[in-house]
C-alpha cells in the first residue's frame, strides 16, 4: 500500500486527486483538526463518481509531532510520499518549525527504514537550496552556505532533507523534490493573494521560482514509479519578479487593485519595530534579516534536471495563472 502523509494539505490532497484518477487509492494521514470535507468536496468536483472515490481512501489520524501514532499508520505500507510540513516564514515559529519539519522527518525516515519500505519521496523546498553571494543560478548543486542567514523555514527544510540523505546512507532509496512557490486553486499562495485582496497590493523587487500543482504531483508519481534514487530535483518552471506576478495575478482575476512597491528599508523598519515590541513583550517576532534577504533576492532558480530524468515539459506559468 502506498501512505501519504499530510495527505489534507494543497499538495497532498492534490496527489490524493492525480493517484485516484489512476485508480490508486492510498493510505492518508489526517490530524485532529484536519479538515477532510474540503478533500471530500474535492474529489466530488473533479469526478463523477467522487464520493465513491473519496470513500476508497484509507485514512489515519497521525501527528508527525507523536511517534506512536506515526507508526500505526505505516502498518501495511510500502511506498511513501511525505508532503507534510508546517509552512511559516516568522521567526517566533522557529522551534515548531524544527520540531515537525526536521523532528517529524526523522520519524518518517526511521518507520521507513523499519517497515523495509521500498521508496520515500519527499516533498522539500527551494529554501533548503544552497546559495553563495557570486552564484546567480541555483540548483540541486549549489551548496549550502552556514555563514549565510537563512529563515528557519529554511534550516527546517534543510535540516529534514539531511534525515532523508541519512536514510538513504543507510539503505532506503529516496527521491526529494524541491518545488518553488507552488502555484494552483487553494495555495498557500492563492490564498496570500486573497487575503490582501481589497484595493491595494503589494510586491518587493525580489523573484521567485514557481510550478503548477499539476506538474509536481506529476513528478512525484514518475519518480515513485521509477528506478530513479538518490536524487533531487528542484520543479521551477519559471522564474518570476514580484511585480510580474501580481501584475499577472491581478489581470487574470480582473482585479483593479493599486500596486505599491515596498523597499528593503520598510522592512527594515518593521523589522526593528518588532525587536523593540519583543523587548517589551508585546509581540513575539515574524520578521528575519534572512527573510527580508528572500524577499529582495533575484538569483534564478534552475528546474531543469528533472527533464533529462523523465519525459517532462513544465506548463507555462501563464496558462497556470488562467487556471487558478
Ligand atoms: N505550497 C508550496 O508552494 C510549497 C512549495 C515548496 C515546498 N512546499 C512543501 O510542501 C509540503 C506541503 O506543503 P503544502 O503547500 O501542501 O502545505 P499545507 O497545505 O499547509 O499542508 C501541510 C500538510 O501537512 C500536515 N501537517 C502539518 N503539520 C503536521 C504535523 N505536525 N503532523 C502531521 N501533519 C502535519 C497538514 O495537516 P492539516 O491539514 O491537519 O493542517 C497538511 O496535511 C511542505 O512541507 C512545504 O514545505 C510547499
Amino acid at each position: 500500500m502506498i501512505l501519504v502523509i499530510g495527505a489534507t494539505g494543497f499538495i497532498g490532497s492534490n496527489l490524493l486527486l492525480k493517484l485516484a484518477k489512476d485508480g490508486i487509492y492510498p493510505i492518508a494521514t489526517y490530524r485532529k483538526n484536519s479538515n477532510k470535507d474540503k478533500i471530500a468536496s474535492l474529489f466530488i468536483n473533479k469526478f463523477p463518481d467522487g464520493n465513491k472515490r473519496f470513500k476508497r481512501i484509507i485514512w489515519r489520524r497521525a501527528e508527525l509531532r507523536d511517534f506512536q501514532s506515526l507508526i500505526e499508520a505505516f502498518e501495511g505500507v510500502s511506498k511513501v510520499y511525505h508532503c507534510a510540513g508546517f509552512v511559516s516564514m516568522a521567526f517566533r515559529d522557529r522551534n515548531k518549525l524544527l520540531e515537525i519539519n526536521q523532528k517529524g522527518t526523522s520519524y518518517v525516515v526511521d518507520l521507513c527504514l523499519k517497515n523495509n519500505i521500498e521508496k520515500l519521496v519527499y516533498v522539500s523546498s527551494i529554501a533548503s537550496l544552497g546559495s553563495s553571494e557570486n552564484e546567480i543560478i541555483i540548483d540541486e548543486n549549489s551548496s549550502w552556505n552556514n555563514s549565510i542567514d537563512k529563515t528557519p523555514y529554511a534550516y527546517s527544510k534543510y535540516g529534514a532533507e539531511m534525515e532523508v540523505w541519512r536514510a538513504s546512507q543507510e539503505g532506503l532509496n529516496v527521491v526529494i523534490v524541491n518545488p518553488g512557490i507552488v502555484l494552483g486553486a487553494e495555495s498557500p499562495m492563492e490564498k496570500i493573494f486573497k487575503r490582501t485582496n481589497h484595493w491595494l497590493s503589494f510586491y518587493t523587487t525580489g523573484t521567485s521560482g514557481y510550478v503548477w500543482i499539476e506538474d509536481v504531483t506529476f513528478v512525484m508519481i514518475r519518480l515513485m514509479n521509477s528506478k530513479i534514487k538518490s536524487e533531487r530535483f528542484v520543479l521551477v518552471a519559471e522564474n518570476w519578479s514580484g511585480k510580474s506576478m501580481v501584475q499577472a495575478y491581478l489581470k487574470v482575476h480582473k482585479i483593479d487593485n493599486k500596486i505599491i512597491k515596498i523597499s528593503k528599508v520598510t522592512l527594515y523598519f518593521f523589522w526593528l519595530i518588532e525587536h523593540f515590541l519583543e523587548i517589551i513583550c508585546l509581540r513575539k517576532r515574524f520578521f528575519t534579516k534572512a527573510l527580508i534577504a528572500v524577499l529582495f533576492d533575484r538569483k534564478k532558480i534552475n528546474g531543469e534536471k528533472i527533464k533529462s530524468f523523465i519525459d517532462f515539459e513544465y506548463s507555462p506559468i501563464s496558462l497556470s495563472l488562467k487556471k487558478l
